[in-house]
């Protein structure tokens, strides 16, 4: 078949993927987008952050109800679970999702190409539709390769989706396990584990070091995992994993202290192994045409994206940086606008995490761990939220803001929140840092009242000995 040519061939329909492609399209590029599953959004609209939130949002009201409504004079009667019900308004949900995705893709005229994409040549990619259909070469004068990541799986412990789930089986499953094992207190261990924690499983959580969340706040992540620990999560630190056996039923785990010693066998219903993501870069025919790699499978790229062959771009999951669907957004942009001949780059000290347990946790910057490391000199304004009129009215007090700001400029270097809407608070600080903010800034920036945000400005004003309520 007769090439077609494009200025722009995308690989991967997910966020870095699709937005990379909308924004080629503002720019009057002829873009085409291959997509190997069947609908767009990638692992985050179909397996990941999306279906994620609808079940955390669901099993989040199915607790409240059961534990809060009463002392705000709601009486509900017996709180019913519709596993079925709740899984399937997911569904509806991603459908939505991929569905806007499609919308958007017909409204800028960008052709979605399904099948697997395969470098074929500086200049084309060849595409090999799932249903056996004719395969196709396009011809493009630019290429980004937007393929994602994938679970990295562990030695040992091999996944079926039934007994043994990565989070794509753990999205779904049929029924609450009684007993679940989560290995990997990272960011889909503690939302997944907190998910089937309060539809009812007994949820053990097992973590090679010595803490959750590494890489977050040490107090963030401490008083996170004495919250959740009231919420019927489990914590087994310093353990590691050593096999799983699937047992009729059951799964047997063996685990033993991460320092060594005597193992020990754990028991569960269901294991989910939630250790990690890596490249998702075999099979993409990188060798061929001289794409080169890191030791660990990540694409190499320049400040602009560029990889080793001219021509040829790499974003989102598949390059270094933090693996986050709103990372991947702001590469594609930044990637085709350069294309384009604009100037722009990406500053990941800039770029925020938000843990979507409950309450949230969310960062942005340095950590206080990081600042130390580095010996930058830095003040610390931190407030709680039970000092905030609007956390007590609401009925939830845990949690508090911390900025960290440098000594002397004021300059914000970081922002840790832990509390709810943490995820939300925490984009003030983003944009304040984003334009070379100091935390009096903020602090004199008029906060509405009875707001969350008011902890936010009261973080900022204690970074510069001024705090009000506290
Ligand atoms: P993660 O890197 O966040 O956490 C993995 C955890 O597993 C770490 O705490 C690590 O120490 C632990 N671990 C590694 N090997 C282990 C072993 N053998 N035994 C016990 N523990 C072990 O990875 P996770 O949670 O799988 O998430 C993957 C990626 O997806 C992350 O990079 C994250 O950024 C992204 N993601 C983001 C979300 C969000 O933004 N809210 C939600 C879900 C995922």
């Amino acid at each position: 078949m007769e090439a077609q040519t494009h200025d722009l061939v995308i690989i991967g329909g997910g966020p870095g993927g699709y937005v990379a492609a909308i924004r080629a399209a503002q720019l009057g590029m002829k873009v085409a987008c291959v997509e190997a599953r069947e609908r767009l959004g990638g692992t985050c609209v179909n397996v990941g952050c999306i279906p994620s939130k609808a079940l955390l949002t669901s099993s989040h009201l199915y607790t409240e109800a059961q534990t809060h409504f009463a002392e705000h004079g709601v009486g509900v009667g017996t709180v019913t679970l519709d596993l079925a019900a709740m899984q399937a308004r997911k569904d509806k949900v991603v459908d939505q999702n991929t569905r806007g995705v499609a919308f958007l893709f017909k409204k800028h005229n960008i052709a979605h190409v399904r099948g697997t994409g395969v470098l074929a040549g500086r200049t084309s990619v060849a595409v090999t539709p799932a249903d056996g259909g004719a395969a196709q070469t396009l011809a493009a004068k630019n290429i980004i390769i937007a393929t994602g990541s994938i679970p990295t799986p562990l030695a040992g412990v091999p996944v079926d989706e039934v007994r043994i789930v990565s989070s794509t089986g753990g999205l779904a499953l049929p029924a609450v396990p009684k007993r679940l094992i989560v290995i990997g207190a990272g960011y889909i261990g503690l939302e997944l584990g907190s998910v089937w924690a309060r539809l009812g499983s007994e949820v053990t959580v097992v973590e090679y070091l010595p803490r959750i969340l590494p890489g977050m706040d040490d107090e963030v992540a401490t008083t996170l995992q004495r919250l959740l620990g009231r919420q019927k999560l489990t914590f087994r630190l310093g353990t590691k994993v050593i096999g799983a056996t699937v047992r009729g039923e059951a799964v047997a785990l063996t685990v033993q202290p991460a320092e060594g010693g005597d193992a020990e066998v754990l028991e569960a219903d269901v294991v989910l192994v939630a250790v990690g993501r890596k490249a998702n870069t075999v099979g993409v025919g990188l060798e061929a045409v001289g794409v080169k790699t890191d030791a660990r499978g990540m694409i190499a790229v320049d400040a602009h994206f560029a990889t080793s062959v001219p021509g040829i771009y790499a974003i989102g999951d598949c390059i270094p940086g933090p693996m986050l669907a709103h990372k991947a957004e702001e590469d594609g942009v930044a990637c085709v606008e350069n294309i384009a001949g604009l100037h722009a780059h990406v500053d990941y000290n800039q770029v925020p995490g938000v843990v979507y347990t409950w309450p949230e946790a969310a960062a942005v910057g340095q950590t206080e761990q990081q600042l130390k490391a580095a010996g930058v000199e830095y003040a610390v304004g931190k407030f709680p939220f039970l000092a905030n009129g609007r956390a007590r009215a609401n009925g939830f007090t845990d949690g508090f803001v911390k900025i960290l700001a440098e000594k002397g400029s004021g300059t914000i270097l970081g922002a840790h929140i832990l509390g709810p809407e943490a995820g939300t608070l925490i984009h003030e600080v983003v944009v304040a840092m984003g334009y070379g903010g100091t935390a009096e800034h903020v602090a004199r920036t008029c906060h509405a009242h009875p707001t969350l945000a008011e902890a936010v400005k009261e973080a900022a004003l204690g970074a510069i000995g001024r705090a009000i309520h506290i």
